[in-house]
Formats: C-alpha cells, sequence, structure tokens
C-alpha cells in the first residue's frame, strides 16, 4: 500500500507474479510515492496456479492474499482493479469476465493470440465503458518519457511530412539451439511467438508515433531451432507442452521482419528477433522526415537524438538531447535534472495514467481498440509470410 491513508483505496488483483506481475508490482507499489494520485493503490490479491508458489510470491512481493483460480479472483468484491499479467492465451477469458463483473481491467500486451479474440475484447472494453469500467493495454514503451516526448514532437509537426519509421526489437535469449522451452515457444499459448511478443510493441510504437495506421504489409518470419530441450523441472501442461516428450516443438517464428506501408504513404522498416546474438533487450527506433528526424535506443532510454533539418548548414546535425527536465512527461515526479530513470518507470508512468483515468472517468490509452488495430498488422505479417507478396491490413475501429 502506497501513498495518503486519506485518500480512497483502489484495491488490485493480479493474475501471474513471475516478470510482468514483480514489473507491475514494484509500480503499483511506488506510484503512490512519486505522483500526486487521487487513489491509493492496494496490493489486495495475486493469483497464480499452484498455492505454495502463489502464497510464496505473495509474501516476497507484498501481496495480502492469495486466489489460485482466477474466475475467483474476478468474482471478489474487494477487487477494482483486474491486473492481467498471465500468457496471451488467458488475456480474453480474464479481460472479458472481469469486465463483464465490473472491474477495470489493465492487460498485459499482446491484447490477445488471433483478431477474433481481440475484437470480442475490443467490444468487450466498448460495453464496459458505457457503464464507467475502464481498460487499458500494456504498451509500456508509449511512456518512455523520450519517446512520448517525440510523439509530441511530431504532433507539433516539427518532422514534417514523414517518410520513414524503422523499429528494430531484438533479444538473444534463444541463440543457443540447448535453451530450454517455455510457453513463449507455443502458438496455443504465445501465438505468434516474437511476431506478438515484440512485434506487437513496435508496431504499436510506430502507429502511435506516426497517429495513423499501417495499411499493407509484406514479411517473412523465421523459425531457426525447431525443437528444443524440456526444461528438467517443467510442469508440462501448465505451459501446454505434452508432458510425454523430452523437448517441446518450437511452432512460432523465433524472428520476423516486414515492410510496411502507412495510410499516408510512409514507409516502415521493421525487425524482431530473439536470436540476436549480443542484443539483449535492443529496442531501436528512427523516424524521417522532411524537416527532421528522430532517433531512440532504449540502451540509452533518457535520449532522444533530434535533426532539424532547418537548422543552418554549418551547424546541422542530431542533437541528444536528456529526458531528465521537469518539463518532459512524468519526470517532475521523480529526480531532479540530470538523475536518470529506467525501464520499470515505463510501468508506473501506464499505471498512474490508469488510475488518474479511472478517478476522471475517462478511457486511457492504449485502449483495447488500439490494441486490435495491432492485432490486425500481426494477422496481415503472418498471412504475408505464409502466402508471400503484400497483405492489407483490415481497418479497425481506432482509426
Ligand atoms: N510490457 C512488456 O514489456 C512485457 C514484457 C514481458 C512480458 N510481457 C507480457 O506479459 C504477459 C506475461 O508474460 P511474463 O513474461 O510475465 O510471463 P511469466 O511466464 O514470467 O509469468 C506468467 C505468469 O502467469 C501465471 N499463470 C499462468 N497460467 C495461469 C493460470 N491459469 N492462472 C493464473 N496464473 C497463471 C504464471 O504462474 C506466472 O506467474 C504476456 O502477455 C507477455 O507478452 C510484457
Amino acid at each position: 500500500m502506497t501513498g495518503d491513508a486519506s485518500r480512497p483505496e483502489l484495491r488490485i488483483g493480479m493474475i501471474g507474479y513471475l516478470f510482468m506481475g514483480r514489473a507491475h508490482t514494484q509500480a503499483w507499489s511506488t506510484i503512490g510515492r512519486a505522483f500526486d494520485l487521487p487513489a491509493r493503490p492496494v496490493l489486495r490479491v495475486v493469483c497464480g496456479p499452484d498455492r505454495a508458489d502463489t502464497e510464496r510470491a505473495a509474501a516476497r512481493l507484498g501481496w495480502a492474499e492469495v486466489e489460485t483460480d482466477w474466475h475467483a479472483l474476478v468474482r471478489r468484491d474487494d477487487v477494482d482493479v483486474v491486473d492481467i499479467c498471465a500468457p496471451a492465451s488467458l488475456h480474453a477469458p480474464i479481460a472479458i469476465e472481469a469486465l463483464a463483473a465490473g472491474k477495470h481491467v489493465f492487460c498485459e500486451k499482446p491484447l490477445a493470440n488471433t483478431v477474433e479474440e481481440a475484437a470480442q475484447m475490443a467490444e468487450a472494453a466498448r460495453a464496459a465503458s458505457g457503464r464507467g469500467v475502464r481498460s487499458m493495454l500494456g504498451f509500456n514503451y508509449r511512456r518512455v518519457p523520450a519517446l512520448s516526448y517525440a510523439w509530441q514532437l511530431m504532433r507539433d509537426g516539427r518532422l514534417g511530412e514523414i517518410r520513414h519509421v524503422r523499429v528494430a526489437y531484438l533479444q538473444d535469449w534463444l541463440s543457443d539451439p540447448a535453451a530450454p522451452m517455455n510457453w513463449r515457444m507455443t502458438s496455443r499459448v504465445s501465438g505468434s511467438g516474437v511476431l506478438a511478443d515484440l512485434g506487437s510493441h513496435a508496431i504499436d510504437l510506430s502507429q502511435h508515433l506516426l497517429g495513423e495506421p499501417v495499411n499493407a504489409v509484406s514479411g517473412l518470419t523465421a523459425t531457426f531451432v525447431a525443437q528444443r530441450p524440456l526444461p528438467p523441472d517443467v510442469d508440462a501442461p501448465a505451459h501446454g507442452l505434452d508432458p510425454d516428450l523430452r523437448t517441446g516443438v518450437v511452432d512460432v517464428p523465433d524472428a520476423a521482419a516486414f515492410l510496411a506501408r502507412f495510410a499516408s504513404g510512409a514507409v516502415g522498416t521493421f525487425e524482431v528477433s530473439r536470436m540476436a546474438t549480443g542484443r539483449k533487450n535492443s529496442l531501436r527506433v528512427e523516424v524521417n522526415g522532411s524537416t527532421g528526424s528522430l532517433a531512440f535506443d532504449l540502451e540509452r532510454i533518457c535520449e532522444l537524438e533530434l535533426y532539424d533539418a532547418t537548422q543552418p548548414p554549418a551547424e546541422q546535425g542530431f542533437r541528444r538531447i536528456l529526458m531528465t527536465e521537469p518539463v518532459h512527461p512524468w519526470v517532475a515526479a521523480w529526480w531532479p535534472p540530470g538523475h536518470v530513470i529506467g525501464w520499470e518507470h515505463t510501468f508506473s508512468h501506464e499505471l498512474r495514467d490508469l488510475v488518474v483515468a479511472i478517478a476522471e472517468g475517462v478511457d486511457p490509452r492504449p485502449s483495447f481498440a488500439d490494441g486490435l488495430q495491432v492485432q490486425a498488422v500481426l494477422d496481415a505479417v503472418e498471412r504475408s509470410s505464409r502466402g508471400g507478396g503484400w497483405v492489407e491490413v483490415e481497418r479497425r475501429p481506432t482509426w
């Protein structure tokens, strides 16, 4: 529990407590100390399939109670917000049931595993909004201060007419063929693997920055290692794996690359991989317009590079802007200028904005409709990679 005890409580029920569960817990625990919040987040209940494991996690992370059945968590009267930190195959059933039960929902990305599921979630969110129930999707990179500031520069027309956006999101944790299976390599649980995982971030960021949707894509996907060992202690069914096999079949891409055409005619170039040896969590974004360019590298999260083509030729070049001034988005809540913040703060920023949106009665972004548009692009890339050639993206209601 954090923040002023006189504020009303906002009781959180979180499903999943590992990677994202830890990141969200950190954010829920911190935001009341950093921001002047209209409500006080309370770590009410956390859910995982195994009671003993979940109780250990709850004790370490500071959650008051545990559930082992997410349906039970969603039905609880003492939960106001359901925070979904479980694999993507669970996003649609949990979110739809939670919204129907009148709970605000924060859902990790990608929205879902299929366009159909995503459309059902977007519809459930639309209907819930009419009853004052909010939903938000966890594309946390929108809330890197440098990328949010880049978005503002583009809204102000500082880059002129946009010609190119280039996004590479690269990791290397599957470079070793002996790296063991987990749910991220099984389509039934993770959808399109790296495409859904890292590709969804890349697509959302580009559509958000440009303020327009991808109209068509041409892509390819690659699976370099088709079978991987099961971890020795794996609970195979819980991970969607066959318990009789000592190896698991990887039925999702390890890497994907695609070209995209935006509605305005701008050209997008995207690459995502879990096999880019040496790249741990490398997210690079560059946008080129008629009067300027900007570039961002997640490994230098507090910097934005800006090129202003209207400067005199003798003084041209990319400028490095340090994004630690109080005028930069969310930054005033943290430390004095030059005292850098990091990756975990993106989660604090999104959950802070969710708490404010709930209090103000407005729908936060990214919305489930935004996630549906991303899902339509992912689906088009998959179809393009199977059949070759350009595939049109169906326009969804956000735009
Ligand atoms: N925003 C980001 O940068 C980012 C980064 C990583 C993952 N993610 C997303 O977060 C989600 C979770 O990924 P993760 O990396 O935290 O996975 P993880 O494997 O680390 O954690 C998954 C959690 O879900 C729980 N779980 C699984 N089945 C369950 C069930 N039936 N009932 C209750 N709990 C269940 C597990 O116990 C575990 O605690 C995914 O959608 C993933 O794409 C987002």
